[in-house]
Protein backbone atom coordinates (compact mmCIF):
# COMPACT_ATOMS: atom_id res chain seq x y z
CA UNK A 1 0.00 0.00 0.00
CA UNK A 2 1.24 3.56 -0.69
CA UNK A 3 1.72 6.10 2.29
CA UNK A 4 0.23 9.11 2.56
CA UNK A 5 2.03 11.86 3.37
CA UNK A 6 -0.78 14.32 4.81
CA UNK A 7 1.71 16.97 6.13
CA UNK A 8 3.36 18.00 3.22
CA UNK A 9 2.30 21.11 1.59
CA UNK A 10 0.40 19.57 -0.98
CA UNK A 11 -1.12 15.73 0.74
CA UNK A 12 -0.98 12.81 -1.17
CA UNK A 13 -0.43 8.94 -1.68
CA UNK A 14 1.34 9.31 -4.85
CA UNK A 15 4.96 9.96 -3.24
CA UNK A 16 5.32 13.28 -4.67
CA UNK A 17 8.58 14.01 -2.93
CA UNK A 18 10.29 11.96 -4.81
CA UNK A 19 9.98 13.93 -7.81
CA UNK A 20 10.83 16.83 -7.14
CA UNK A 21 10.37 18.63 -10.45
CA UNK A 22 6.53 17.81 -10.50
CA UNK A 23 6.43 18.84 -6.59
CA UNK A 24 7.53 22.29 -7.57
CA UNK A 25 5.40 22.62 -11.10
CA UNK A 26 2.22 21.10 -8.62
CA UNK A 27 3.92 24.00 -6.14
CA UNK A 28 3.59 26.60 -8.53
CA UNK A 29 0.29 26.29 -9.89
CA UNK A 30 -1.13 25.93 -5.91
CA UNK A 31 -0.85 29.24 -5.27
CA UNK A 32 -3.15 30.15 -8.52
CA UNK A 33 -5.81 27.37 -7.23
CA UNK A 34 -5.82 29.16 -4.44
CA UNK A 35 -6.39 32.45 -5.94
CA UNK A 36 -9.00 31.09 -8.06
CA UNK A 37 -11.43 29.79 -5.18
CA UNK A 38 -10.95 33.15 -3.39
CA UNK A 39 -12.16 34.18 -6.37
CA UNK A 40 -14.68 32.10 -7.50
CA UNK A 41 -15.59 29.95 -4.37
CA UNK A 42 -18.10 30.46 -1.76
CA UNK A 43 -19.29 34.03 -1.18
CA UNK A 44 -19.19 34.70 2.00
CA UNK A 45 -18.71 32.15 4.76
CA UNK A 46 -14.78 31.68 3.63
CA UNK A 47 -13.60 32.85 7.10
CA UNK A 48 -16.10 30.60 9.04
CA UNK A 49 -15.29 27.05 10.49
CA UNK A 50 -17.40 24.64 8.53
CA UNK A 51 -17.69 21.05 9.62
CA UNK A 52 -16.17 19.33 6.62
CA UNK A 53 -14.52 16.03 6.01
CA UNK A 54 -11.06 15.94 4.11
CA UNK A 55 -9.56 12.76 2.36
CA UNK A 56 -6.55 11.09 4.39
CA UNK A 57 -6.07 7.97 2.70
CA UNK A 58 -8.09 5.68 0.20
CA UNK A 59 -8.51 3.10 2.88
CA UNK A 60 -12.55 1.87 2.69
CA UNK A 61 -12.85 1.73 5.98
CA UNK A 62 -11.93 5.33 7.35
CA UNK A 63 -10.73 7.75 4.25
CA UNK A 64 -11.99 10.82 5.52
CA UNK A 65 -11.67 12.47 8.53
CA UNK A 66 -14.25 15.39 9.85
CA UNK A 67 -13.31 18.63 11.70
CA UNK A 68 -14.07 22.17 11.52
CA UNK A 69 -12.05 24.10 9.15
CA UNK A 70 -12.58 27.27 7.40
CA UNK A 71 -12.40 26.84 3.64
CA UNK A 72 -9.26 28.39 2.28
CA UNK A 73 -7.55 26.13 4.33
CA UNK A 74 -9.06 23.03 3.14
CA UNK A 75 -6.29 20.56 2.75
CA UNK A 76 -7.06 19.37 -0.89
CA UNK A 77 -4.54 16.27 -1.33
CA UNK A 78 -3.98 13.98 -4.34
CA UNK A 79 -5.49 10.58 -3.98
CA UNK A 80 -5.26 7.57 -6.16
CA UNK A 81 -6.83 4.34 -5.22
CA UNK A 82 -4.70 1.86 -4.47
CA UNK A 83 -3.12 -0.31 -7.78
CA UNK A 84 -4.59 -3.81 -9.00
CA UNK A 85 -1.78 -5.81 -9.28
CA UNK A 86 -1.12 -6.88 -13.14
CA UNK A 87 -4.57 -4.98 -14.03
CA UNK A 88 -4.85 -5.50 -17.74
CA UNK A 89 -6.94 -3.72 -20.41
CA UNK A 90 -10.35 -4.72 -20.21
CA UNK A 91 -11.66 -3.66 -23.68
CA UNK A 92 -11.15 -2.76 -26.95
CA UNK A 93 -8.44 -3.41 -29.34
CA UNK A 94 -5.73 -4.06 -26.75
CA UNK A 95 -7.72 -5.75 -24.34
CA UNK A 96 -5.79 -7.74 -22.39
CA UNK A 97 -2.73 -6.32 -22.42
CA UNK A 98 -1.52 -4.96 -19.28
CA UNK A 99 -2.74 -1.73 -18.21
CA UNK A 100 -0.38 1.91 -19.67
CA UNK A 101 1.48 3.20 -16.65
CA UNK A 102 2.66 5.91 -19.06
CA UNK A 103 0.34 7.70 -21.68
CA UNK A 104 0.98 5.84 -25.24
CA UNK A 105 2.19 8.32 -27.76
CA UNK A 106 -0.85 7.83 -29.90
CA UNK A 107 -3.67 8.47 -27.50
CA UNK A 108 -1.59 11.62 -26.16
CA UNK A 109 -3.89 14.27 -27.28
CA UNK A 110 -7.29 12.09 -27.13
CA UNK A 111 -6.24 11.25 -23.41
CA UNK A 112 -5.46 14.90 -22.70
CA UNK A 113 -9.03 16.12 -24.18
CA UNK A 114 -10.89 13.69 -22.28
CA UNK A 115 -8.84 14.49 -18.56
CA UNK A 116 -9.39 18.45 -19.70
CA UNK A 117 -13.21 17.88 -20.24
CA UNK A 118 -13.72 15.82 -17.00
CA UNK A 119 -11.39 18.65 -15.23
CA UNK A 120 -13.19 21.48 -16.29
CA UNK A 121 -16.63 20.64 -14.91
CA UNK A 122 -14.77 20.00 -11.19
CA UNK A 123 -14.07 24.30 -11.21
CA UNK A 124 -17.20 24.75 -13.32
CA UNK A 125 -19.93 23.49 -10.93
CA UNK A 126 -18.42 25.47 -7.77
CA UNK A 127 -18.61 28.71 -9.88
CA UNK A 128 -22.17 27.93 -10.49
CA UNK A 129 -22.91 27.36 -6.96
CA UNK A 130 -21.10 30.22 -5.67
CA UNK A 131 -24.25 32.68 -4.67
CA UNK A 132 -26.18 30.04 -2.66
CA UNK A 133 -24.72 30.04 0.64
CA UNK A 134 -27.10 33.71 1.05
CA UNK A 135 -30.34 31.42 0.82
CA UNK A 136 -29.74 28.50 2.64
CA UNK A 137 -32.17 26.45 4.04
CA UNK A 138 -30.56 25.35 7.07
CA UNK A 139 -26.88 25.33 8.49
CA UNK A 140 -26.89 21.47 7.96
CA UNK A 141 -27.53 22.04 4.31
CA UNK A 142 -24.92 24.83 4.21
CA UNK A 143 -22.38 22.57 5.32
CA UNK A 144 -23.26 19.84 2.24
CA UNK A 145 -23.13 22.84 -0.51
CA UNK A 146 -19.24 23.84 0.79
CA UNK A 147 -18.88 19.70 1.33
CA UNK A 148 -19.56 19.06 -2.40
CA UNK A 149 -17.87 22.34 -3.39
CA UNK A 150 -14.90 21.79 -1.42
CA UNK A 151 -13.99 18.21 -2.84
CA UNK A 152 -15.00 19.37 -6.69
CA UNK A 153 -11.87 21.44 -5.80
CA UNK A 154 -10.38 17.93 -5.09
CA UNK A 155 -11.23 16.77 -7.77
CA UNK A 156 -10.10 19.36 -9.88
CA UNK A 157 -6.50 19.06 -8.27
CA UNK A 158 -7.09 15.23 -9.50
CA UNK A 159 -6.78 16.27 -12.75
CA UNK A 160 -4.18 18.98 -12.44
CA UNK A 161 -2.11 15.96 -10.95
CA UNK A 162 -2.89 13.96 -14.28
CA UNK A 163 -2.13 16.81 -16.63
CA UNK A 164 0.96 17.77 -14.80
CA UNK A 165 2.17 14.37 -14.23
CA UNK A 166 2.11 13.01 -17.90
CA UNK A 167 1.01 15.42 -20.44
CA UNK A 168 4.40 17.85 -20.12
CA UNK A 169 3.98 21.44 -21.38
CA UNK A 170 1.07 21.03 -22.76
CA UNK A 171 0.10 19.52 -19.18
CA UNK A 172 1.14 22.70 -17.30
CA UNK A 173 -0.74 25.07 -19.62
CA UNK A 174 -4.26 22.89 -19.73
CA UNK A 175 -4.30 22.94 -15.71
CA UNK A 176 -3.77 26.88 -15.84
CA UNK A 177 -6.43 27.01 -18.44
CA UNK A 178 -8.29 25.26 -16.03
CA UNK A 179 -8.41 28.25 -13.68
CA UNK A 180 -8.94 30.57 -16.48
CA UNK A 181 -12.20 29.60 -17.59
CA UNK A 182 -15.27 30.95 -16.59
CA UNK A 183 -18.97 29.27 -15.96
CA UNK A 184 -21.08 31.35 -17.92
CA UNK A 185 -18.56 33.85 -19.21
CA UNK A 186 -19.15 34.08 -23.11
CA UNK A 187 -15.46 35.20 -23.61
CA UNK A 188 -14.23 32.33 -21.61
CA UNK A 189 -17.18 29.50 -20.93
CA UNK A 190 -16.61 26.24 -19.57
CA UNK A 191 -16.36 23.60 -22.01
CA UNK A 192 -19.83 21.88 -21.66
CA UNK A 193 -23.31 23.96 -21.98
CA UNK A 194 -24.43 22.38 -18.08
CA UNK A 195 -21.65 23.65 -16.18
CA UNK A 196 -22.39 26.97 -17.78
CA UNK A 197 -26.02 27.59 -16.11
CA UNK A 198 -26.51 29.50 -13.42
CA UNK A 199 -27.29 27.38 -10.25
CA UNK A 200 -29.30 30.40 -8.27
CA UNK A 201 -31.28 28.96 -6.26
CA UNK A 202 -31.88 25.85 -4.00
CA UNK A 203 -33.93 23.84 -6.35
CA UNK A 204 -31.41 23.81 -8.96
CA UNK A 205 -28.93 23.15 -6.59
CA UNK A 206 -30.23 19.56 -5.51
CA UNK A 207 -31.46 18.99 -8.90
CA UNK A 208 -28.01 19.37 -10.15
CA UNK A 209 -26.35 17.43 -7.49
CA UNK A 210 -29.35 14.41 -8.68
CA UNK A 211 -28.43 15.25 -12.10
CA UNK A 212 -25.60 16.43 -13.64
CA UNK A 213 -23.44 14.97 -10.24
CA UNK A 214 -24.78 11.58 -11.49
CA UNK A 215 -23.57 12.21 -14.89
CA UNK A 216 -20.15 12.51 -13.34
CA UNK A 217 -20.55 9.07 -11.73
CA UNK A 218 -20.83 7.72 -14.77
CA UNK A 219 -18.23 9.53 -16.57
CA UNK A 220 -15.92 8.56 -14.15
CA UNK A 221 -17.37 5.03 -13.82
CA UNK A 222 -16.58 4.57 -17.92
CA UNK A 223 -12.92 6.26 -17.44
CA UNK A 224 -12.02 4.10 -14.16
CA UNK A 225 -12.06 1.32 -16.88
CA UNK A 226 -9.36 3.11 -18.82
CA UNK A 227 -6.35 1.42 -19.80
CA UNK A 228 -4.38 4.38 -19.02
CA UNK A 229 -3.88 3.29 -14.94
CA UNK A 230 -3.48 6.34 -12.88
CA UNK A 231 -7.04 7.93 -14.61
CA UNK A 232 -8.72 4.59 -13.76
CA UNK A 233 -6.97 5.38 -10.17
CA UNK A 234 -8.01 8.67 -9.69
CA UNK A 235 -11.16 8.08 -11.21
CA UNK A 236 -12.10 5.08 -8.68
CA UNK A 237 -11.18 7.31 -5.64
CA UNK A 238 -13.17 9.92 -6.89
CA UNK A 239 -16.29 8.16 -6.94
CA UNK A 240 -15.79 7.75 -3.24
CA UNK A 241 -16.67 11.01 -3.05
CA UNK A 242 -18.99 11.56 -5.52
CA UNK A 243 -21.35 9.44 -3.92
CA UNK A 244 -21.65 12.11 -1.58
CA UNK A 245 -22.36 14.85 -3.96
CA UNK A 246 -25.38 12.41 -5.41
CA UNK A 247 -26.53 11.95 -1.82
CA UNK A 248 -26.63 15.72 -1.18
CA UNK A 249 -28.91 16.07 -4.44
CA UNK A 250 -31.09 12.94 -4.00
CA UNK A 251 -31.59 13.57 -0.19
CA UNK A 252 -32.34 17.25 -0.54
CA UNK A 253 -35.20 16.63 -3.20
CA UNK A 254 -36.57 13.86 -0.89
CA UNK A 255 -37.13 16.91 1.70
CA UNK A 256 -38.62 19.42 -0.83
CA UNK A 257 -40.97 16.64 -1.58
CA UNK A 258 -41.67 15.49 1.70
CA UNK A 259 -42.83 19.02 2.59
CA UNK A 260 -44.76 19.29 -0.90
CA UNK A 261 -46.61 15.89 0.46
CA UNK A 262 -47.58 17.00 3.67
CA UNK A 263 -49.42 19.84 2.35
CA UNK A 264 -51.25 17.71 -0.61
CA UNK A 265 -52.02 15.14 2.20
CA UNK A 266 -53.38 17.95 4.53
CA UNK A 267 -55.89 19.31 1.66
CA UNK A 268 -53.40 23.15 1.19
CA UNK A 269 -51.72 24.35 -1.97
CA UNK A 270 -48.48 23.90 -1.23
CA UNK A 271 -47.25 27.53 -2.22
CA UNK A 272 -50.02 29.04 0.35
CA UNK A 273 -48.22 27.24 3.05
CA UNK A 274 -44.86 28.10 1.70
CA UNK A 275 -43.57 25.27 -0.21
CA UNK A 276 -42.88 24.25 -4.07
CA UNK A 277 -45.68 23.04 -5.84
CA UNK A 278 -45.32 19.43 -7.66
CA UNK A 279 -45.88 21.28 -10.87
CA UNK A 280 -42.76 23.73 -10.54
CA UNK A 281 -40.35 20.77 -9.72
CA UNK A 282 -41.62 18.75 -12.51
CA UNK A 283 -40.39 21.66 -14.84
CA UNK A 284 -36.84 22.03 -12.68
CA UNK A 285 -36.51 18.28 -12.76
CA UNK A 286 -37.29 18.73 -17.01
CA UNK A 287 -34.72 21.34 -17.46
CA UNK A 288 -31.84 19.26 -15.48
CA UNK A 289 -32.42 16.32 -16.60
CA UNK A 290 -32.13 16.85 -19.91
CA UNK A 291 -29.07 19.29 -19.76
CA UNK A 292 -27.29 16.19 -18.14
CA UNK A 293 -28.21 13.83 -20.77
CA UNK A 294 -26.79 16.25 -23.20
CA UNK A 295 -23.59 15.21 -21.39
CA UNK A 296 -23.28 11.88 -22.86
CA UNK A 297 -22.92 13.26 -26.09
CA UNK A 298 -24.27 12.03 -29.58
CA UNK A 299 -25.92 8.91 -29.83
CA UNK A 300 -23.99 7.92 -32.52
CA UNK A 301 -20.96 9.21 -32.41
CA UNK A 302 -17.13 8.17 -33.97
CA UNK A 303 -15.53 9.92 -31.20
CA UNK A 304 -17.48 7.23 -28.72
CA UNK A 305 -16.28 3.94 -30.73
CA UNK A 306 -12.85 5.80 -30.86
CA UNK A 307 -12.38 6.27 -27.03
CA UNK A 308 -13.49 2.09 -26.66
CA UNK A 309 -11.64 0.83 -29.56
CA UNK A 310 -8.69 2.53 -28.19
CA UNK A 311 -9.49 1.56 -24.06
CA UNK A 312 -9.68 5.09 -22.68
CA UNK A 313 -12.72 4.89 -22.26
CA UNK A 314 -15.08 1.92 -21.34
CA UNK A 315 -18.23 0.82 -20.30
CA UNK A 316 -19.24 0.59 -16.59
CA UNK A 317 -18.29 -2.37 -15.00
CA UNK A 318 -17.34 -3.88 -18.11
CA UNK A 319 -16.03 -7.13 -16.53
CA UNK A 320 -18.97 -8.09 -14.42
CA UNK A 321 -21.72 -6.57 -16.89
CA UNK A 322 -20.18 -7.68 -20.05
CA UNK A 323 -19.15 -10.84 -22.59
CA UNK A 324 -17.95 -9.15 -24.98
CA UNK A 325 -15.33 -6.70 -24.13
CA UNK A 326 -14.28 -5.94 -27.81
CA UNK A 327 -17.91 -4.90 -28.85
CA UNK A 328 -17.09 -5.37 -32.70
CA UNK A 329 -19.99 -7.78 -33.52
CA UNK A 330 -22.92 -6.83 -31.71
CA UNK A 331 -25.36 -4.03 -32.45
CA UNK A 332 -27.72 -1.38 -30.39
CA UNK A 333 -30.62 -0.89 -32.11
CA UNK A 334 -31.98 2.74 -32.09
CA UNK A 335 -34.00 5.01 -33.61
CA UNK A 336 -32.52 7.35 -36.32
CA UNK A 337 -33.30 9.92 -38.55
CA UNK A 338 -34.03 9.06 -42.57
CA UNK A 339 -35.59 11.35 -44.86
CA UNK A 340 -37.10 13.25 -41.85
CA UNK A 341 -38.78 9.97 -39.99
CA UNK A 342 -37.33 8.28 -37.14
CA UNK A 343 -37.03 4.91 -37.98
CA UNK A 344 -35.47 2.18 -35.58
CA UNK A 345 -31.77 1.00 -36.92
CA UNK A 346 -29.33 -1.05 -36.14
CA UNK A 347 -25.74 0.72 -34.66
CA UNK A 348 -22.51 -0.67 -34.53
CA UNK A 349 -22.12 -1.24 -30.67
CA UNK A 350 -18.42 0.70 -30.41
CA UNK A 351 -20.34 3.83 -32.50
CA UNK A 352 -23.49 3.41 -29.56
CA UNK A 353 -21.34 3.48 -26.47
CA UNK A 354 -22.52 7.02 -25.73
CA UNK A 355 -25.98 5.36 -25.69
CA UNK A 356 -24.99 2.63 -23.80
CA UNK A 357 -23.71 4.99 -21.09
CA UNK A 358 -26.72 6.68 -20.96
CA UNK A 359 -28.78 3.84 -20.87
CA UNK A 360 -27.05 3.15 -17.59
CA UNK A 361 -27.62 6.64 -16.43
CA UNK A 362 -31.04 6.86 -17.04
CA UNK A 363 -31.64 3.64 -15.27
CA UNK A 364 -30.05 5.27 -11.88
CA UNK A 365 -32.53 8.00 -12.11
CA UNK A 366 -35.19 5.96 -12.34
CA UNK A 367 -34.33 5.12 -9.49
CA UNK A 368 -33.76 7.99 -7.75
CA UNK A 369 -37.34 9.21 -9.07
CA UNK A 370 -38.87 6.03 -7.35
CA UNK A 371 -37.95 7.04 -3.65
CA UNK A 372 -39.23 10.65 -4.15
CA UNK A 373 -42.22 9.11 -5.34
CA UNK A 374 -42.51 6.99 -2.58
CA UNK A 375 -42.83 10.55 -0.24
CA UNK A 376 -46.08 11.49 -2.66
CA UNK A 377 -47.66 7.53 -2.07
CA UNK A 378 -51.35 8.59 -1.00
CA UNK A 379 -51.76 12.48 -2.78
CA UNK A 380 -51.86 10.32 -6.08
CA UNK A 381 -49.23 12.71 -7.39
CA UNK A 382 -45.64 11.57 -8.93
CA UNK A 383 -42.92 12.61 -10.52
CA UNK A 384 -41.38 11.29 -13.90
CA UNK A 385 -38.66 11.47 -16.18
CA UNK A 386 -39.20 12.95 -19.26
CA UNK A 387 -38.40 11.59 -22.86
CA UNK A 388 -34.55 11.77 -23.48
CA UNK A 389 -35.51 13.41 -26.52
CA UNK A 390 -36.93 16.02 -24.69
CA UNK A 391 -35.26 19.44 -25.03
CA UNK A 392 -32.06 18.28 -25.82
CA UNK A 393 -29.04 20.52 -27.43
CA UNK A 394 -26.78 17.63 -28.23
CA UNK A 395 -27.01 14.60 -30.59
CA UNK A 396 -30.05 13.89 -32.92
CA UNK A 397 -32.61 15.29 -31.03
CA UNK A 398 -30.98 18.78 -31.18
CA UNK A 399 -32.95 21.05 -33.32
CA UNK A 400 -36.14 19.05 -33.48
CA UNK A 401 -38.72 19.65 -30.72
CA UNK A 402 -40.45 16.76 -28.65
CA UNK A 403 -43.14 17.09 -25.62
CA UNK A 404 -42.11 15.39 -22.57
CA UNK A 405 -43.72 12.01 -24.14
CA UNK A 406 -40.88 11.76 -26.43
CA UNK A 407 -43.90 12.98 -29.17
CA UNK A 408 -42.11 14.95 -31.75
CA UNK A 409 -43.92 18.90 -32.52
CA UNK A 410 -43.50 21.71 -34.49
CA UNK A 411 -41.76 24.74 -33.42
CA UNK A 412 -44.40 26.56 -32.70
CA UNK A 413 -46.05 23.88 -30.43
CA UNK A 414 -43.13 23.53 -28.20
CA UNK A 415 -42.56 27.82 -28.00
CA UNK A 416 -46.17 27.99 -27.35
CA UNK A 417 -46.37 25.28 -24.29
CA UNK A 418 -43.04 25.70 -23.59
CA UNK A 419 -44.05 27.25 -19.69
CA UNK A 420 -46.12 24.26 -18.98
CA UNK A 421 -42.57 21.74 -19.51
CA UNK A 422 -40.06 24.53 -18.82
CA UNK A 423 -39.27 26.65 -15.43
CA UNK A 424 -40.70 29.90 -16.84
CA UNK A 425 -39.65 33.39 -15.60
CA UNK A 426 -42.68 33.52 -12.98
CA UNK A 427 -41.51 29.81 -11.43
CA UNK A 428 -38.49 31.09 -11.15
CA UNK A 429 -39.35 34.36 -9.66
CA UNK A 430 -41.49 32.38 -7.40
CA UNK A 431 -38.73 30.26 -6.09
CA UNK A 432 -36.50 32.94 -5.16
CA UNK A 433 -39.09 34.57 -3.53
CA UNK A 434 -39.52 31.54 -1.22
CA UNK A 435 -35.47 31.63 -0.85
CA UNK A 436 -34.83 34.81 0.38
CA UNK A 437 -33.13 34.93 3.25
CA UNK A 438 -30.75 32.14 4.98
CA UNK A 439 -31.72 29.98 7.89
CA UNK A 440 -28.85 30.43 10.07
CA UNK A 441 -30.19 29.02 13.36
CA UNK A 442 -29.29 25.31 14.38
CA UNK A 443 -32.04 22.92 13.96
CA UNK A 444 -34.00 25.06 12.34
CA UNK A 445 -35.33 24.35 8.60
CA UNK A 446 -36.78 26.71 5.98
CA UNK A 447 -40.63 26.50 4.99
CA UNK A 448 -40.10 24.35 2.02
CA UNK A 449 -38.35 21.73 2.85
CA UNK A 450 -38.25 19.03 5.66
CA UNK A 451 -35.35 18.54 8.36
CA UNK A 452 -32.93 15.27 7.26
CA UNK A 453 -33.71 11.99 9.49
CA UNK A 454 -30.01 12.84 10.55
CA UNK A 455 -27.37 14.47 11.10
CA UNK A 456 -23.60 14.26 9.16
CA UNK A 457 -21.18 11.89 11.03
CA UNK A 458 -23.32 10.94 13.62
CA UNK A 459 -23.87 14.92 14.88
CA UNK A 460 -27.61 15.81 15.89
CA UNK A 461 -29.75 17.84 13.54
CA UNK A 462 -29.17 20.52 15.12
CA UNK A 463 -25.11 20.37 15.61
CA UNK A 464 -23.57 23.95 14.44
CA UNK A 465 -22.78 22.38 10.99
CA UNK A 466 -21.11 25.95 10.15
CA UNK A 467 -19.84 28.41 12.98
CA UNK A 468 -21.64 31.01 11.77
CA UNK A 469 -19.98 34.74 12.75
CA UNK A 470 -18.02 33.69 15.08
CA UNK A 471 -14.28 34.43 15.71
FE1 LIG B 1 -16.45 16.12 -9.26
FE1 LIG C 1 -19.60 15.95 -7.85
Amino acid sequence: MSSVQLHEKIPNNVDLSSDQRLQRALEEWQPHFLAWWREMGPERFQEDAIYLRTAVSVDAGGWAHFDYVRMPEYRWGIFLAEPVPERRIGFGNDFGKPVWQEVPGEHRNTLRRLIVTQGDTEPASVEQQRRLGATCPSLYDLRNLFQVNVEEGRHLWAMAYLLHTYFGRDGREEARALLERRSGNPDKPRILGAFNQPIDDWLSFFMFTTFTDRDGKYQLLALAESGFDPLSRTCRFMLTEEAHHMFVGESGMSRIVERTAECLRAGKEPRSAGALDLATIQKYLNFWYSLSLDLFGSEVSTNAAQFFGAGLKGRPREEERYQDHLALEGSYEMDVYEGGQLVPKPIALRSAMNEVLRDAYVEDCQKALGRWNKRLEGTGAELVLPSRRFHREQGMFAGHCFDPAGHEITEEEFARRRDEWLPSDADRAYVRSLMAHPVLEPGHFASWIAPPPRGINGQPIDFRYVRYNEQ
